[in-house]
């Protein structure tokens, strides 16, 4: 399922005014004098383009884009203005945000070729750029067959560097390194899109063999037998009501050298509940519309892999996908049910729609016996953390305030929003059961805290944290870079993650 329709980035130098595109964008402060290259825009177009804007309301405002037509008097047949706000204000995530914005009016401009603008010093907005662009260049629409004849594929990004400017070097890198993050990023957006009736659990392991191959990582799949053989009794009863059965998925991205190939690991688990019906508790309609997209915390950890096999850092990363369709059946689990877990607790089961926890639970229990020096979960886990921090914000829990202040600082600089929430101990009285060691449901008050403090009971002393993505998975509308639907939520806050960890380890 690679993203094929991406389009090629290159970087280039030139005056924008004689450079030839679809599309040319150029980035505007608010309430500030135009300089630079907006300035110099507008004087070969005879002051038009700033008066036209103007004209029009735009004063360079965060959400404010506009587009002016050149009619021959530029190489460019088309000049698209986008706000990045008050400089003062103007961070990473603004040039993100804006350049998203850009491509998609290019887009919908039907646009081949679109050149950018680099604004202020390339070195720091070039990498922001770069990505708002490739992020917001994604589309699903392999599936919309009318107007397919009529489409237009962008194709060609230019990112331009003022003429004459020096052209430092790690230009290059910054921009192949967050090309890379972007395509993982996308990759885990297509897979979270993907129908559940195309990706079950057995189509999410061959992508994952095919990323592994791709990668060179390491891959193991484990099926329905073997998962019992594993006593993972919660995976295999969550997995036993659908006809696609469960898979345990192991990737794992390995250092050649010794030394850094004995470092402690950092292990991802992500929970792949290719389908959440609910089960015999089952969803509404309403309810369960969207449940294609409660494997996005597994996509996250494929793309993350694939950022660590391309970043190469001095430990291994491990990564488990827990993947299983949750259906009513006649072999399905029921309510009541008592499970054995692969650590010994026994769970009874008070509703079948609490799945993730059950999965979690026992990948995270084997995640834990190969000694990680830290284990960062991801899962679309409960509707409660929505309710809690709506659709643009995650919840982040964590055993130590050393990795919770490690992997805010990472999701900061990735522009991924997440707010830690607490590990109340109070909490769990509300999972006591009357006949096995907990039940897997309380109530509904504070229902992203207990499915976490459940989890908690997996992980031991191991340097834990858990990123419930329920609200994040998913964009309910158009907003920068981020389209209607699946926004590879996880991925940038990984690849920061990693990329810190490698860099303080050599
Ligand atoms: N996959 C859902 C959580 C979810 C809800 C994700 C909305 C994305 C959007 C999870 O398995 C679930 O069903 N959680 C229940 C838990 C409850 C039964 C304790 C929920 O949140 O209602
Ligand atoms: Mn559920
Ligand atoms: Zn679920």
């Amino acid at each position: 399922m690679p993203d094929t329709s991406a389009p090629r980035f290159a970087l280039a130098a030139g005056a924008p005014a004689g450079t030839r595109a679809d599309v040319l964008v150029l980035f505007s402060e608010e309430s500030s004098r135009p300089n630079g290259p907006v300035a110099d825009v507008n004087q070969a177009l005879a002051g038009q383009l700033l008066r036209a804007a103007t004209e029009e309301g735009f004063r360079g405002k965060p959400d404010q884009t506009f587009v002016l037509h050149t009619h021959g008097r530029l190489p460019a047949a088309r000049v698209v203005l986008v706000g990045t706000g008050p400089r003062e204000k103007s961070d990473a995530e603004s040039f993100r945000q804006a350049a998203g914005r850009a491509v998609k009016a290019a887009q919908r401009l039907r646009a081949r070729s679109v050149a950018v603008v680099l604004p202020g010093n390339p070195t720091e907005t070039l990498g922001p750029i770069a990505e708002g662009t490739a992020l917001g260049a994604y589309r699903f629409d392999q599936y919309r067959t009318e107007g397919r004849e009529e489409r237009v594929a962008l194709e060609a990004v230019r990112l331009l560097l003022p003429d004459g400017a020096a052209r430092p070097r790690e230009l290059g890198d910054i921009l192949h390194r967050v090309l890379q993050v972007s395509e993982a990023a996308n990759f885990a957006r297509t897979l979270v899109n993907e129908p559940a009736g195309h990706l079950t659990p057995q189509a999410l392991a061959e992508e994952a063999s095919r990323v592994a191959k791709g990668h060179g990582l390491e891959v193991k799949v484990s099926g329905p037998r073997e998962l019992k053989k594993l006593r993972m009794g919660m995976f295999s009863a969550v997995g036993q009501g659908s006809l696609n059965t469960p898979r345990l998925i192991e990737i794992a991205y390995r250092p050649k050298k010794g030394s850094a190939a004995k470092a402690r690991p950092v292990s991802l688990v992500g929970k792949a509940i290719t389908f959440d019906s609910g089960g015999l508790s089952l969803k509404s309609a309403e309810n369960m519309a969207d449940m294609k997209t409660d494997m996005a915390g597994s996509a996250a950890v494929l793309g993350a892999l694939q950022v660590a096999a391309d970043l190469a850092p001095p430990f291994p990363v491990l990564g488990y996908l827990g993947a299983a369709e949750n259906m009513p059946s006649g072999t399905a689990y029921r309510p009541g049910d008592i499970l054995v877990s692969r650590l010994g607790k026994t769970v009874e089961v008070t509703n079948t729609d609490a799945e993730g926890r059950l999965v979690l639970g026992d990948v995270l229990a084997y995640a834990v016996e190969q000694h990680p020096a830290a284990i960062i979960d991801l899962a679309t886990l409960t509707g409660a953390c929505v309710v809690a921090l709506g659709h643009w914000v995650g919840g982040l829990f964590s055993n130590g305030d050393a990795l919770a202040d490690e992997l805010l600082s990472a999701a900061a600089r990735a522009g991924e929003s997440f707010w830690r929430l607490p590990l109340v101990d109070l909490q769990k009285e509300t999972l006591r059961s009357d006949v096995a060691d907990m039940k897997n449901h309380g109530d509904r008050w504070g229902g992203a805290i207990s499915a976490a403090v459940f989890l908690r009971e997996f992980v031991g002393d191991v340097p834990w944290a858990h990123l419930d993505i329920a609200g994040p998975a998913v964009a309910p509308r158009e907003r920068g870079y981020l389209g209607k639907g699946a926004t590879g939520i996880g991925v940038r806050t990984l690849a920061e993650f990693l990329e810190k960890r490698a860099r303080d380890a050599r």
